[in-house]
C-alpha cells in the first residue's frame, strides 16, 4: 500500500526500514555540515525565487537523497565512486561523501546558489551543459555509480524531450568512457505533462537493458549495455592501461 511522506513522493510500506535509516543517517550528515557556512549561503540567496529556496530545507533534502543512496546499497558498499549528472545543490553527493565514497558532479554553469552550496559542502563539480548526442567531457577517473535525479537535461517539459536515440547515445558514452566494469546507472525521471515518467517506447528500451524500473526510477547495470563498435578500441586500451598499472 503506497503512502506519502514528503509532498507528492510516494513510498510503499516496504520502504519504511530504508526511510527510517535515511532519516537517521540524513540527520547525522546534516550535523556534519558547517551550519554557519550553510546559513551564510542561505542569507546570500534568500531573496531568490523558488529554484533556490526549495533547497533551503537541507534536513528534508538530505533525508530524501540519503534514501536514494540507501536504495542503491551505497550505505553498505565498500568505498566507491559516484558521479551525479545534473547534481543541483549537491545533497545527493554530500550523502554519498558522508557514507565514505569519492564523489563528483556535473551541472550546467551559471547558477551561483549551486556554486556556493558546492563550496559549503566541500564538493567538486564540472560545469558543463549535458547535450543530446554530445559525449561528456573527459573526466579524470571512472565511476562505479552514475546517477541523475529529477532529470531536466533530457529536455524535461520542452518539445525537445529525449527519446530512445538520445538515451542510447548517453548510455553508450557512459559505458565506453565513464563507468567502471560492472558499474551501475541510476536515473530518476521527472514526470512529463500528459506522458508520465517516460513514453512506452522509452520504457521498453530500458526494459530491454534489464533495468529495474519503479516510480520513475531506472537502474541499469553496465553489464547490460552494449559497447558500441566504434569505441571498442578505446575501452580495450583503457583496460590494458589499468591492468598494466596494477
Ligand atoms: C530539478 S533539478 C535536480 C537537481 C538534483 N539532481 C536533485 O535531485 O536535487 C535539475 C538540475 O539539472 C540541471 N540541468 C538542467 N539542464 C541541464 C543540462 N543540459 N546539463 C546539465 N545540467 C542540467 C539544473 O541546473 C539542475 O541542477
Amino acid at each position: 500500500m503506497p503512502f506519502a511522506i514528503a509532498g507528492r513522493r510516494q513510498y510503499s510500506v516496504s520502504d519504511i526500514p530504508n526511510y527510517l535509516k535515511a532519516r537517521s543517517l540524513g540527520a547525522k550528515a546534516d550535523a556534519s555540515i558547517d551550519q554557519l557556512k550553510f546559513q551564510a549561503v542561505i542569507d546570500r540567496h534568500k531573496s531568490e525565487g523558488y529554484d533556490s529556496y526549495k533547497y533551503f530545507d537541507k534536513r528534508m533534502w538530505l533525508r530524501s537523497k540519503m534514501m536514494r543512496a540507501i536504495e542503491l546499497g551505497l550505505d553498505k558498499s565498500e568505498t566507491g565512486s559516484v558521479l551525479d549528472l545534473g547534481c543541483g545543490a549537491g545533497y545527493f553527493l554530500y550523502c554519498c561523501k558522508f557514507l565514505g565514497h569519492q564523489v563528483h558532479g556535473i551541472d550546467q554553469p551559471g547558477y551561483d546558489f549551486y556554486t556556493d552550496m558546492f563550496e559549503c559542502l566541500g564538493l567538486s563539480r564540472t560545469s558543463e551543459r549535458i547535450e543530446a548526442y554530445t559525449p561528456l567531457s573527459p573526466l579524470q577517473t571512472r565511476f562505479d555509480v552514475v546517477t541523475a535525479h529529477q532529470i531536466c537535461f533530457n529536455g524535461h517539459r520542452t518539445n525537445r524531450l529525449w527519446g530512445v536515440n538520445e538515451w542510447q547515445f548517453l548510455l553508450d558514452d557512459l559505458k565506453a568512457n565513464v563507468l567502471t566494469d560492472g558499474g551501475i546507472i541510476a536515473l530518476e525521471f521527472n514526470e512529463e505533462p500528459s506522458i508520465g515518467f517516460y513514453t512506452t517506447e522509452l520504457r521498453s528500451f530500458f526494459e530491454s537493458k534489464s533495468a529495474r524500473i519503479f516510480r520513475g526510477r531506472v537502474i541499469i547495470s553496465s553489464d547490460k549495455l552494449r559497447l558500441p563498435a566504434y569505441r571498442n578500441n578505446l575501452a580495450t586500451s583503457f583496460r590494458s592501461e589499468a591492468v598494466g598499472s596494477m
